[in-house]
């Protein structure tokens, strides 16, 4: 059995999550807890070298079930080499995405295909988070300020914005589905009242 705590963070491309989930790894070192900042795909050599091949280059080069095989296969390795040696060891491990983001991207948002991510999920992962942080966010706005990155990471958002608004609706489906452990927040409004929300409900949730 783990013993740590398993946080992640979700959302739309250019959400802001990856900030947030950066400002409450500090939160949580600051509250003088042992943190694992991490993120996916990728979190662990072998699968950061799988994101490669997810993030880059034409939106056409994978279909959707061969990104759901590549995005299990590093979320295993991520699994297998990082999050749990970590949660064993008792430390909070805060992923920017994790299984969430298959169910949402891969499930709904580029095909209809919830039930092939949700078998492969019981069969190669098995492991949900202990909290999600949803962050919620117009995809107009996000659209623009992910693609003003140009991170080279683009292939997701060349998708256009009928597909941020389809992971949106996703998203909201998923909060709706798991209530117990996804929290939506507001992500239309400033990063410190993005974390200061945040912030309030580890403080609650904790208690
Ligand atoms: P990032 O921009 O948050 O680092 O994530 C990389 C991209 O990969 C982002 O556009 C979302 C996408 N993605 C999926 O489509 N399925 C997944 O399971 C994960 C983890 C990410």
């Amino acid at each position: 059995m783990s013993k740590g705590l398993f946080i992640t963070f979700e959302g739309i491309d250019g959400s802001g999550k990856s900030t947030q989930a950066r400002l409450l790894a500090t939160l949580m070192r600051d509250y003088g807890n042992d943190v694992r900042h991490t993120r996916e795909p990728g979190g662990s050599a072998g699968a950061e070298d799988i994101r490669r091949l997810l993030v880059e280059g034409d939106p056409a080069r994978w279909s959707p079930e061969t990104e759901i095989l590549l995005f299990t296969a590093a979320r295993r390795d991520h699994l297998e080499r990082t999050i749990l040696p970590a949660l064993e060891a008792g430390q909070i491990v805060v992923s920017d995405r994790f299984a969430d983001s298959t169910r949402v991207y891969q499930g709904v948002a580029r095909a209809d295909l919830r039930k092939t991510v949700d078998t492969l999920h019981e069969l190669m992962i098995g492991r949900e988070p202990d909290l999600t942080f949803i962050i919620d966010m117009d995809p107009e706005v996000a659209l623009q300020r992910g693609l003003a990155r140009n991170s080279g990471e683009d292939r997701f958002e060349d998708m256009g914005l009928q597909f941020q608004k389809d992971l949106r609706a996703g998203f909201l489906g998923l909060a709706a589905q798991f209530p117990e452990r996804c929290m939506l927040i507001n992500g239309n409004q400033s990063p410190a009242n993005v974390s200061g929300e945040i912030q309030a409900v580890i403080e609650t949730w904790q208690a």
